[in-house]
């Protein structure tokens, strides 16, 4: 259909230049949001969306939203995107290659053409939700969260997000907003995260449906006490009962069964000195099913064990739903598209649902959407040691380019 392809001496440079920002001195890259290491690496996405030919503005949740120059706002809007910010000690691609991906693609597009569609990046806040809670800005935008609540949200020191994009000098236009725009389509690039593609020998994924996901945060309280001189028989240790309710969700998410999984994979306990009986915890369970009705169940269950538990050490309990991301599925018509993409670039490809989860699905919401993914070596992932080989990743972003091409042709 056309010969236009990305550049892969940019693709790959852009890439080794973000994973620079906010690397660790183990390899890893952590880049929280509205950290300076995030901050960092908006400005160096902005500039390169700018490149690109496109506008830049900030919306109310502080995703960037690059566009095509010179397009009306009624114009017929082919979007993609991702997220740049990382778990802590990430690795270099997990929303980054989405990111940089969908940049070199549009540039490369419009450098060859003049597409008769709108073409729109979005870099969505919070992606990751490792300070104020998952899909901020994809829900954001999609329309699934009020302002005001967002704007309260805290994280774990008690900074507001309001204040957090406040002193990350963000400066949002408070009335931009998709409404704006007339979206007809939304298309992600992403590494797998998992190894099928690998142990498949396939170069595409093609992603039908996505799982849905769930974020409790549980703050447990005790009373804090000396370590030497209390007896255990008059403690109330908030970590003990952590633990219990650990266990707990664990056994829950085994006897569900495939493809339910709970994991708690994040505890704070205070004061936290070795000697100093934990007088509060907060711990987060992350739940993921494809089914919203399972996902429902489990998380009635998590609620009841962990309230038992505290019932039963004398501990007082507050559970709070940080986020719960409905199961999508993707569109019959752009599935087709990425396959006819791979295959006139003569790419092998592999139909696949996805268990992590991704902006993508809460755009599915008010669009139709689409999924590339790309080999993860390994299929590691949330890790320093994340690797895709360079023609992979060129590969992905060729299949992008086509399938907007095909987007804006439509
Ligand atoms: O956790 C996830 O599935 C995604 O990487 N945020
Ligand atoms: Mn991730
Ligand atoms: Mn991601």
């Amino acid at each position: 259909m056309t010969a236009a392809r990305i550049s892969p001496s940019r693709l790959h440079e852009t890439i080794a230049e973000l994973s620079k920002i906010g690397r660790q001195s183990n390899g890893g890259i952590t880049r929280l949001t509205f950290s300076n290491a995030d901050i960092e690496a908006r400005k160096y996405v902005s500039d390169l969306i700018r490149k690109a030919g496109m506008s830049v503005n900030i919306d109310k949740f502080g995703n960037t939203i690059g566009r095509s120059l010179n397009a009306p706002s009624d114009a017929p809007t082919i979007a993609c995107g991702s997220h740049i910010d990382t778990v802590p000690n990430g690795g270099a691609l997990d929303g980054a290659y989405g990111v940089l991906g969908a940049i070199e693609a549009i540039r490369s597009i419009h450098e060859n053409y003049t597409p008769t569609k709108a073409l729109q990046i979005i870099v969505f806040t919070e992606e990751e939700g490792g300070r104020f809670g998952a899909f901020i800005g994809s829900r954001g935008y999609a329309g699934l969260l009020n302002t005001s609540n967002v704007y309260a949200m805290r994280d774990k020191e008690h900074v507001t997000f309001q204040d957090a994009m406040h002193n990350a000098h963000l400066k949002p236009s408070m009335q931009f907003s998709r409404q704006q725009f007339n979206i007809r389509a939304y298309v992600e690039l992403h590494i797998e995260q998992g190894p099928i593609l690998e142990h498949e020998h396939k170069s595409i994924g093609i992603v039908q449906s996505i799982v849905g996901l769930g974020d409790l945060e549980i703050e447990i309280e005790g009373k804090a006490g000396h370590a030497g001189t209390t007896p255990m028989q008059l403690r109330r240790d908030a970590l003990v009962g952590a633990a219990r309710i650990i266990l707990g969700v664990n056994r829950i998410a085994l006897k569900t069964g495939i493809p339910a999984v709970a994991t708690v994979g994040s505890v704070t306990a205070y004061p936290g000195a070795p000697n100093v009986i934990p007088g509060r915890v907060i711990i987060n369970v992350d739940y993921r099913d494809t089914s919203l009705p399972r996902m429902r169940r489990l998380e009635t269950k998590i609620n009841s064990i962990s309230k038992q538990v505290a019932n039963e050490s004398n501990l007082k309990i507050a559970i709070r739903r940080r986020s719960l991301t409905k199961p999508a599925k993707m569109s019959a018509k752009i599935v087709s598209m990425i396959e006819t993409s791979s295959r006139s670039l003569g790419l092998s490809f592999k139909h696949m649902q996805s268990g992590a989860g991704h902006d993508c699905q809460n755009m599915a919401r008010i669009t139709r959407t689409g999924m590339i993914f790309v080999p993860s070596r390994n299929g590691l992932s949330h890790s320093p040691n994340e690797y895709t080989k360079p023609k992979q990743l060129e590969n992905g972003a060729n299949v992008l380019l086509e399938t907007l091409l095909r987007l804006t042709n439509e």
